[in-house]
């Protein structure tokens, strides 16, 4: 969930409210972001809860079992709400949206709005149309589930981003949807065929939020390393390049590539891009061939190791990550050890692990070889084991080094701030003793600042002022 409220400036003339809950990836939490924002323009305030919001808007996820359940089962928790107060607006958006449309309108009639991915920039539109429906004495019934990307991105330019009080990180999506059909996944499905943004744009939002105090900006795809402007026929590593030329701008990440979409130039930019972080999120989900194939992936296992490699070879201390799907079916105890076999040679910095999770709709949840629960949870165990091992390794291996440090977020824990690393670890620094956090907070919001890593632990580093880098 994402606290939506503190990241938007409300403008003290807009006397409605909206919340958006979040679920999902990190394009979702761009585009509650940017939902915020154009309901910010439109006259609502953004708040924390949903309690006395005028409008509420769920923006949901399908990429794992049970999403749409969750998603009643939230809408379900809103219904006093919308029992005490008629008037409220509740909203379904992102991929559960996509994927079952008019369906969670028959469900849940609490809804008056249904809208994908692609279409929350007919956001105000929707609204009025709401409104006005309402004034007739009837009940809206909107359902939005077309897919023009194209103009979801004309639509992120007209609106500007708002300052942000919150954080001096950014996301910018460059890339919408998907065109590799994995057959386990809903993406392609959910957000509909793969398009770019025209890099004008990006440019145009990335120098709007420069301006704004971000100095890290992490551009998001579904593809991300497919990214190519139509008119220019520029790849990533040239807007990286250009990216890296704003005041401001201090480091730049991407997410997510697809291993055959790396091409020789992003991979140099590793070695030469001075604000390119050295941290790569590049999911294999399995090591066997086999499986790999069955997966329609489109690339081996070999072909996968061999490119870490090239990137290792520009730039040796790269923060290497990855997904795995677990039990997909039709894997064996020897596919499964392959899995394990790569995750050993790769050696990552970090990796997220799911079971195989049949979703409607996808080629892989018709095949008849699924693989049982129970052994899935035991490889699952098995694997998290390896990965959580490797994480803590690399974690260690920071003792003693003075890291680059941006502070980007207040911390959750009393008498100290945090920031990340540029292998993107959280970092946390104990204020000296007799001063305030959120004080020494406001004064490095937004600096990178020496820290020497005095302890390890699995998932962050600790650490101390340092006058040394
Ligand atoms: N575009 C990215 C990933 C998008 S989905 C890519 O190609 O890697 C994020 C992750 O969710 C995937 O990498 C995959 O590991 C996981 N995932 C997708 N569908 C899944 C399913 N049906 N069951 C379990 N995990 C799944
Ligand atoms: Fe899903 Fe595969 Fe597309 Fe990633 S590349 S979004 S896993 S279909
Ligand atoms: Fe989920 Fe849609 Fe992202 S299914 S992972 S919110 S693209």
């Amino acid at each position: 969930m994402d606290k939506l409220a503190q990241k938007i400036e409300a403008d003290g003339a807009n006397d409605k409210s909206c919340y958006i809950k979040t679920f999902g990836c990190q394009m979702n939490v761009y585009d509650s972001q940017r939902m915020a924002e154009a309901l910010v323009e439109a006259g609502y305030r953004a708040v924390d809860t949903p309690d006395d919001a005028d409008m509420i808007i769920l923006n949901t996820c399908h990429i794992r079992e049970r999403a749409a359940e969750k998603v009643y089962h939230e809408l379900g928790r809103l219904r006093p709400l919308k029992q005490r107060n008629r008037n409220i607006v509740i909203g379904v958006a992102g991929c559960v949206a996509q994927a079952e449309g008019a369906e969670i309108i028959s469900r849940a009639p609490m809804v008056d709005m249904v809208f994908g991915p692609q279409t929350f920039q007919q956001l105000p539109a929707m609204l009025d149309e709401v409104t006005q429906t309402r004034s007739q004495g009837r009940k809206a019934r909107l359902v939005r589930t077309e897919f023009p990307a194209a103009e979801k991105f004309a639509a992120l330019t007209q609106v500007p981003r708002k300052p942000i009080t919150r954080s001096p990180s950014a996301y910018v999506t460059v890339q919408e949807g998907c065109d590799k059909f994995c057959t386990f996944c809903v993406v392609p499905y959910t957000r509909g065929e793969e398009v770019s943004r025209a890099a004008p744009e990006i440019i145009a939002e990335a120098k709007g939020l420069a301006e704004q105090g971000v100095c890290e900006i992490t551009l998001l795809g579904q593809n991300v390393n497919a990214w190519q402007d139509r008119d220019s026929g520029q790849r990533l590593a040239g807007l990286l390049d250009d990216l890296a030329e704003i005041e401001g701008l201090h480091r730049l990440r991407f997410t997510t590539s697809h291993p055959r979409d790396m091409d020789a130039a992003l991979i140099a930019a590793h070695g030469q891009n001075e604000k390119l972080m050295p941290y790569l999120h590049l999911p294999v989900q399995a090591g066997s061939d086999k499986i790999l194939k069955a997966m329609n992936r489109k690339h081996t296992a070999a072909e996968y190791i061999a490119l870490c490699k090239e990137f290792r070879a520009v730039r040796p201390d790269l923060a290497l990550s990855s997904d795995f799907i677990i039990g997909f079916p039709g894997e064996t105890d020897e596919d499964f050890a392959a899995t394990m076999a790569l995750v050993e040679e790769v050696n990552y910095a970090q990796s997220y692990s799911f079971k195989y999770s049949p979703r409607p709709g996808t080629p892989a949840a018709e095949d008849e070889n699924q693989v049982d629960e129970a052994v899935k949870a035991a490889r699952l165990q098995t694997i998290q084991g390896l990965i959580s091992a490797q994480q803590t390794a690399f974690n260690d291996a920071q003792l003693g080094r003075v890291l680059p440090i941006l502070f980007d977020k207040p911390s959750k824990h009393a008498g100290q701030i945090t920031g990340r690393s540029p292998y993107l670890q959280p970092v946390h620094v104990t204020v000296p003793e007799g001063q305030d956090a959120e004080a020494v907070f406001a004064a490095v919001r937004g600096r990178i600042l020496p820290v020497e890593i005095t302890r390890t632990h699995r998932n962050s580093l600790s650490g101390q002022f340092s006058d040394a880098l």
